[in-house]
């Protein structure tokens, strides 16, 4: 109930339809998470994934053997590793980039951001580096043979916010279909 509410919430103070479209998708989606007890920056990942309107489970146990078991090499390791509708995601991926996934539901094993980049998700502070989501063909693929999914550049992206933001009425209509 909590979380139809707030996906309405979010639906209506939403300039554009976009984000309320994908947090319906994520309100039914269950994510378990594996991580170490220890880790705050896991924390910060969970509080992320719950503010986009996911359910979180999550696992004190490591992540060591899940990712081995979900088909990830060590190559793409990170802190903590989850599922969600079949797919493995390891790592701070943003919430979005998983939206995503699971509206086009690629056949993958799922996504990645490999180490710890500083700005990702649960890694804000005062430095914010390029980094990448991997998307993972298959099990056991190597950190070089996977796929780029998305880009995230600070730097790109101050330079585009000097550019004038175009209105993008057109993505609005998905908030009318709100129930
Ligand atoms: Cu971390
Ligand atoms: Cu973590």
């Amino acid at each position: 109930m909590k979380i139809r509410v707030n996906t309405l919430i979010v639906g209506s103070i939403m300039a554009f339809g976009l984000l309320s479209a994908a947090s319906q998708a994520a309100a039914t989606a269950t994510v378990e998470v594996y991580k170490s007890p220890t880790c705050g920056c896991c924390a910060k990942w969970v509080d992320h994934m719950r503010d986009h309107g996911f359910t979180v489970k999550t696992h004190d146990v490591g992540n060591k053997e899940i990712r081995k078991k979900s088909g990830i090499s060590d190559s793409l390791g990170s802190c903590h590793t989850a599922l969600v509708n079949g797919y493995a995601i390891e790592g701070h991926v943003p919430a979005p980039d998983i939206m995503r996934l699971l509206k086009e539901k690629p056949k993958a094993v799922g996504l990645a951001v490999p180490d710890m980049p500083h700005g990702t998700p649960g890694m804000e502070g005062a430095r914010s580096d390029p980094y990448n989501v991997l998307l993972i063909k298959e099990r056991n693929e190597e950190r070089k043979d996977t796929t780029i999914y998305n880009r995230y550049d600070p730097y790109a992206k101050k330079a585009e916010q000097s550019q004038p933001v175009k209105p993008e009425s057109e993505k609005n209509s998905s908030v009318m279909r709100l129930k």
